[in-house]
């Protein structure tokens, strides 16, 4: 098995250890002589240089994968910093950022410690000119319908509690919303009267008319809008496109939970044709903890009212919750999205799948396996699910974790007992075989 083991990633760790205290060092920023551990220790040594000299190669030198074979990605996979041995196949709950990523939110931090005044400037111009454009780029929006958020959860709420609705009104959601999309319609009913109703879909997909055709049949004279996963927690693909189509020609406002379809295959939002999209950039796109965006429709401004004062929108556009931000982690997506370009997100889909297969290849040669995933297009590439007999799936999680150090997670949900595996670019089929051994073994205890 090939490790996760990049020279800066041993370099932090004993640095960090040297300067004592606990306190956090950058290695390239101490290398470069930047800053000097004893003067981060003591909290005043001033900037000797700008940053710059980023301890990982230059991003336009990552070969660009030309295939879906671990060979292909062992570039891009060096660029991960988890700890040696571990194998972590738990995306969807939590992503990695590559080590760049994790830098430039440190030397966004040091930045802004030893300078606020200009470090917050450089920041604040970074998040304007280089991460709204490149967002707005890479998921084909304009950049006066994204407004930066911590993370999908934020976004979910600022796009359901804007909808403007009366009290009587319906809206149609799913039985596969998380509660991060189900809750804040809780919240509609209980305050506001708006009558929210569950369309019960199946798990795994029937059918894309099938989806349509369940919607169609929920649908009265009071519905206005129809809410649903792109991706759901189980890896379940929905038709967006045909569903916003379905919506706009009923008159149906239509919002999207996007929070586990970025960064697993390319998303054009103007395409879809959604009026609304929430996401977390800390999943499948290499985003730094804590990020995520609101998209809503320039041409459905209309049927919304931001719940905050235009204004005061430090960054991203009237959505966004104001106030000073976390502009060092914000910032640092200049780098998660770069990163992304490079790679491309047409190559990432095809990658994923190619894991996955993989995956479901093994797991179909295990006895009394049920796998719960639906087929290819109504499947996210990245994330599998299986029911295992003999294995529950909630016990799975730590012994997989103790038997062959694999992260993944269990989904006792939609009627299943299932556990979830989500692989990202930089799993390999070695790592996917552990885990396979690990489950029969864990099935034998
Ligand atoms: C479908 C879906 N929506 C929303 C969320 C919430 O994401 P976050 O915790 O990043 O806000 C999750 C998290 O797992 C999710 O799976």
């Amino acid at each position: 098995m090939t490790s996760i083991n990049h020279p800066s990633r041993r370099d932090f760790l004993s640095q960090a250890a040297a300067a004592g205290g606990g306190a956090v060092t950058v290695p390239r920023l101490l290398a470069g002589g930047m800053l000097s551990a004893a003067g981060l220790a003591a909290g005043c040594e001033s900037a000797t240089s700008r940053p710059g000299q980023s301890s990982w190669p230059d991003l336009a030198t990552l070969p660009i994968p030309t295939g879906p074979t671990d060979d292909a990605w062992a570039a891009v996979r060096a660029h991960f910093i988890l700890q040696p041995g571990t194998a972590y196949m738990n995306n969807a709950s939590l992503g990695m950022p590559p080590g760049v990523v994790a830098e430039a939110v440190a030397d966004g931090y040091l930045a802004i410690s030893t300078e606020p005044l200009h470090g917050k400037h450089d920041l604040q111009d970074r998040i304007a000119q280089t991460v709204m454009p490149s967002l707005a780029q890479t998921f084909g929006a304009d950049i006066s319908e994204i407004s930066l958020t911590r993370n999908a959860t934020e976004a979910l709420h600022l796009q359901t509690l804007s909808l403007d609705l009366s009290p009587g009104d319906e809206v149609l959601i799913t039985t596969h919303e998380h509660p991060a999309g189900h809750r804040p319609w809780m919240v509609r009913a209980a305050r506001h009267g708006v009558t929210v109703r569950e369309v019960f879909i199946p798990s795994p997909l029937v059918s894309v008319e099938d989806v349509i055709s369940r919607f169609e049949a929920e649908i009265t004279n009071r519905t206005r809008a129809i809410a649903f996963c792109h991706v759901t927690r189980g890896g379940h693909r929905y038709p967006v496109r045909e569903l916003c189509t379905f919506a706009r020609e009923r008159g149906l406002v239509s919002l999207v939970d996007g929070a586990q379809a970025v960064g697993q295959f390319p998303v054009d939002l103007h395409e879809l044709g959604c009026d609304a999209y929430s996401a977390s950039m800390h999943k499948w796109m290499f985003g730094p903890v804590g990020t995520g965006f609101l998209y809503v429709r320039s041409g459905a401004r209309d049927g919304f009212s931001p719940a905050f004062e235009p204004g005061g929108a430090v960054t991203g556009a009237e959505y966004a919750p104001p106030g000073t931000a976390d502009f060092p982690v914000r910032a640092a997506l200049a780098t998660s999205l770069a990163f992304v370009e490079r790679i491309r997100l047409a190559n990432v889909e095809v990658r994923c799948r190619h894991l996955s297969d993989y995956l479901k290849g093994r797991l179909a040669k295990l006895d009394g396996c049920t796998l719960l995933s639906g087929p290819e297009h109504l499947s996210a590439p990245g994330s599998t699910i299986f029911e295992l007999a003999g294995l529950d799936a909630v016990a799975s999680v730590p012994r997989l974790e103790e038997l062959a150090r694999t992260h993944i997670d269990e989904h006792q949900r939609d009627g299943h007992d299932a556990i979830r595996v989500s692989t990202h670019v930089y799993n390999t089929k070695s790592e996917i075989d552990r885990l396979v051994d690990g489950l029969e073994a864990a099935r034998g205890l």
